[in-house]
């Protein structure tokens, strides 16, 4: 009895934050998704669709996330690949773009998912964003206290490859070939691992439990004999 009501209560406060949420639709993700796919097609959107799959299954055991609104967010993280092939700028231009229709909850994970720690340089990529974009994207990080919903996306983006769910650290890896690693690296990665460790004791069980898959994600064969 006492499990069930608290069960309603975390329902009612999860419904009561996501419907104070500025972010679309399921339906309306789906479609702005599909448009910037068309636009700028690439491994991305299937990134972005785990993202969304990963953080609705962690939010599912979370007392204080929605499912959807955790999959709607995952969904859009990355839309900023719609104008193109980019590095940081696809960050400010999902921002730009999600402000623009009146998405702000949708628009800020836009700049947080690529900060686990609210430092510009944390970020290893080109740069390629103008001065005052650079200066704005400054302030932000200097002015954000990170919610739930930004450590969600945040650790949802380092688990999810384009094929499937892997291990983090293999994740890391894999960007840190790509990209080249500085001297903010390591603390990036220290923050994932405590942003996967919070997560973890809210929803009493590793991450790797609620994600199918990991073992042929992480190392591109089944295991089962
Ligand atoms: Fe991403």
């Amino acid at each position: 009895m006492h499990k069930k009501t608290l069960t309603l209560c975390e329902n009612y406060v999860k419904m009561k934050y996501t419907c104070a949420m500025k972010i679309p639709s399921l339906q309306e993700a789906e479609r702005l998704l599909a448009e910037a796919e068309y636009a700028n097609p690439g491994p991305w959107v299937s990134h972005s669709r785990n993202v969304a799959t990963a953080a609705r299954l962690v939010a599912v055991h979370h007392p204080r996330l929605d499912p959807e609104a955790s999959f709607i967010l995952g969904l859009l993280h990355d839309i900023g690949r719609r104008e193109g092939v980019t590095h940081l700028r696809h960050q400010i231009d999902g921002y730009n773009f999600l402000m623009g229709l009146g998405y702000q909850d949708a628009a800020r994970i836009s700049l947080t998912h690529g900060f686990p720690i609210p430092e510009l340089n944390v970020y290893n990529g080109n740069h390629d964003c103008s001065s005052a974009e650079l200066t704005f994207l400054e302030e932000f990080l200097a002015s954000v206290a990170y919610n739930e919903y930004d450590r969600l996306i945040q650790l949802c983006d380092a688990i999810a490859l384009p094929a499937g769910f892997c291990l983090m650290e293999k994740r890391m890896v894999d960007v840190a070939l790509r990209y080249g690693i500085n001297d903010l690296t390591l603390r990036g990665w220290e923050a994932r691992f405590q942003i996967k460790s919070e997560i973890e004791t809210v929803i009493g069980r590793s991450i790797y439990q609620v994600l199918p898959g990991i073992v042929e994600g992480t190392f591109g064969v089944s295991l089962d004999r």
